[in-house]
């Protein structure tokens, strides 16, 4: 069986008091939602210590949003993992499109951020996806092929998420149909060396789709940027029917 991990990623939103304020409300709601569902939150960085001490006994899983490849060194503005681990960081996003397209990451640091974080025993969340030019193009199946070709070298598949998430359908509301995010998503896995990996569909997820993209048979859960903001939206989601 694979796991199904529903994650929220609050990019660069949140101060310490609006990351408390969310918790209190969305902490009550978890109470029907079943135990082999991972819930896990991804803050900023400045949030995670506030957070990690609330979450101590609680099933939500708190994750990170990068994570350095060396452990410590001359890296201005930079995280490490074990600066994370500290703290109780158990997952870390590597690989987002935004620190793609923003930031110069590329695949060759992507591997190198996923191979430190699974060093050091955090979950790393692989995001993958084609912009919209290359979807109009038909390069989306290549294009994700090579990417996962150089981002999973020496990567342990058994403690990895990937996120499959086309660009074009980030923060935009234009989400994928379910049915192609299913078709690509099975064309990830068939890439696999160890199949059971869990495989998460991202953008624009909202209470309104995500039981849609959750009846698919390949989509073991969702990565949700805006949606994941407000308590009582983000409960909806991870309480998909
Ligand atoms: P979105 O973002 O849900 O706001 O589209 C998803 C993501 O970037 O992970």
């Amino acid at each position: 069986m694979r796991k199904i991990v529903i994650a929220g990623n609050w990019k660069m939103f949140k101060t310490q008091a609006e990351s408390l304020e969310f918790l209190q409300g969305f902490m009550p709601t978890l109470e029907q939602t079943p135990e082999a569902l991972e819930v896990v939150l991804c803050a900023p960085f400045t949030a995670l210590s506030l957070i990690s001490k609330n979450l101590h006994g609680s099933r939500v899983q708190l994750g990170a949003q990068n994570v350095h490849w060396e452990d410590q060194g001359a890296y201005t503005g930079e995280i490490a993992a074990p600066m994370l681990t500290e703290i109780g960081v158990r997952y870390v996003i590597v690989g987002h499109s935004e620190r793609r397209q923003f930031f110069g990451e590329t695949d060759e640091t992507v591997n190198k951020r996923l191979k430190a974080a699974q060093d050091h025993g955090l979950t790393p969340i692989l995001c993958v996806g084609e912009t919209k030019q290359q979807r109009d193009a038909g390069e989306t199946e290549a294009l994700i092929a090579m990417q996962l070709e150089k981002d999973l070298v020496g990567v342990d598949q058994q403690n990895l998420v990937i996120a499959y998430e086309p660009v074009w359908a980030i923060g935009t509301g234009d989400t994928c149909e379910a049915s192609e995010a299913n078709r690509v998503i099975g064309l990830i896995r068939s890439q696999l060396s160890y199949p059971d990996v869990p495989i998460q569909y991202g953008g624009s997820v909202k209470p309104s789709n995500i039981d849609e993209i959750m009846a698919q048979s390949e989509i073991d859960g969702a990565l949700v940027g805006g949606a994941s903001l407000e308590p009582g939206s983000f409960a909806r989601i991870v309480n998909y029917q």
